[in-house]
């Protein structure tokens, strides 16, 4: 479960020099159903820096949620992890005097997905906010229940007193207090937009308009001050002028609490806004990665030119959602033999690319694809 951390920090050659929070090697996620495998996740390799900006893109269904939910431990079944690592790079939460550097690294893929340690990292750690707001609700539970629920479990105080040059010293933690999460739940339906907080704390989910349950859930992930923010498609059903504040607030918080951020979208204008660096899945299979200027100005993949051109000229909002590109998205029972891209690729290259599977090359710094225009 647990490994030392050896030289791995050490030996990147990536220019972004934070700290490792999460490193996904290789990762390979299965639904064994009727009538075959779907291999939903083949193959991801990427890693995530504290307060990084991880985006992931790709149409639907090519493995962006499952690739999310894998880190949490949370597939549904009869999805399996058949493949790879996780690697948690955990420091303690409310490090004691002499801890602040303590790194423990953790592969989630050996952990028992209804354990003590994932139950820890999973809410107050690595938060998520689901693509479905109710499902992941208690109907039962008011917005503020909810809040105190994650607050109280993962979110302890510090007691500090003044050390010798005046300096305050963290000596201890101590649990909130009702009251005070009470307070903290306000404060972040505050701060996610919800008019009237301290009445709409008492709300009950289906007192709540789809918008505001999208919030709620938003300011459940945040109010634990995670580690990482894993936001599935967070803003889909929220307006503009809502969908700009709560992306103020994630880079807000990114700012003071160093979070990082594993952005899940189909819209290209907010991944562009958001983003350090990108990766692009197709099928399962991630055919593109690299920083977001790079991806934008200079990407390499057909798929993912692909995916940049089919941006239409439309309204503020629906314009930069992804349009669907040339093509039928193959059946994932069935997938094309070499690259799976190759049925719709306008840069196909017969008896090549039908039955060469590609290799992830280095194009670039930090920029990688998986297409054989770029195999020598
Ligand atoms: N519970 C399940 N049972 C069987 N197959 C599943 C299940 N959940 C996901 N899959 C399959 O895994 C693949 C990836 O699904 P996933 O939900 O990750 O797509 P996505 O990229 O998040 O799509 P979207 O943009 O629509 O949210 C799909 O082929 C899907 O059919
Ligand atoms: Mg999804």
């Amino acid at each position: 479960m647990t490994t030392t951390l050896e030289t791995q920090e050490a030996k990147r050659s990536h220019s972004d020099t934070r700290p490792l929070l999460l490193e996904v090697q290789d990762l390979k996620v299965e639904f064994n159903i009727r009538g075959g495998v779907v291999k939903a996740v083949d193959g991801l390799t990427f890693d995530v820096k504290r307060g990084q900006t991880m985006g992931i893109i790709g149409e639907s269904g090519c493995g962006k949620s499952v690739t999310a939910r894998a880190i949490l431990r949370m597939i549904p079944k009869p999805g399996k992890i058949t493949g790879g690592r996780i690697l948690y790079y955990r420091r303690p939460r409310h490090p004691k005097p002499g801890e602040e550097d303590k790194v423990e690294v953790i592969d989630v893929t050996k952990l028992d997905p209804d354990g003590e340690v994932i139950r820890q990292i999973r809410g107050g750690e690595i938060a998520m906010i689901f693509q479905e707001p109710m499902s992941s609700l208690t109907p039962v539970y008011t917005a503020g229940t909810h809040i105190n629920e994650a607050v109280t479990l993962h979110r302890l105080l510090p007691i500090k007193k003044l050390g010798e040059q005046m300096a305050e010293h963290i000596m201890a933690y101590r649990h909130v207090t009702k009251e005070e999460a009470r307070a903290i739940a306000v404060e972040m339906l505050r701060r996610v937009g919800i008019p009237k907080p301290e009445q709409r704390v008492d709300s009950y989910p289906h007192q709540l308009s789809g918008g505001q349950r999208q919030r709620v859930m938003i300011a459940i992930a945040l109010s634990t001050e995670p580690a990482m923010l894993i936001a599935d498609e967070p803003t889909t059903a929220l307006d503009v002028s809502i969908e700009a504040q709560i992306l103020d607030l994630m880079r807000d918080l990114q700012r003071t609490t160093n979070m990082a951020i594993m952005f899940i979208t189909h819209n290209l204008g907010v991944i562009a806004s958001m983003a350090d660096e990108i990766v692009v899945m197709y099928m399962g299979k991630q055919v593109e990665r690299a920083k977001v200027v790079d991806l934008f100005y200079n990407p390499k993949h057909p798929y993912t030119k692909a995916l940049l051109q089919s941006v239409p000229r439309l309204g503020p909002k629906t314009g930069q959602r992804l349009a669907s590109i040339e093509g039928m998205v193959p059946d994932p029972l069935n997938l094309p033999t070499g690259c799976v891209f190759h049925p719709r690729c306008p840069a196909f290259m017969a008896g090549k690319c039908d039955k060469i599977v590609p290799r992830w090359t280095q194009v670039g710094e930090n920029h990688w694809v998986r297409c054989l225009l770029y195999e020598e």
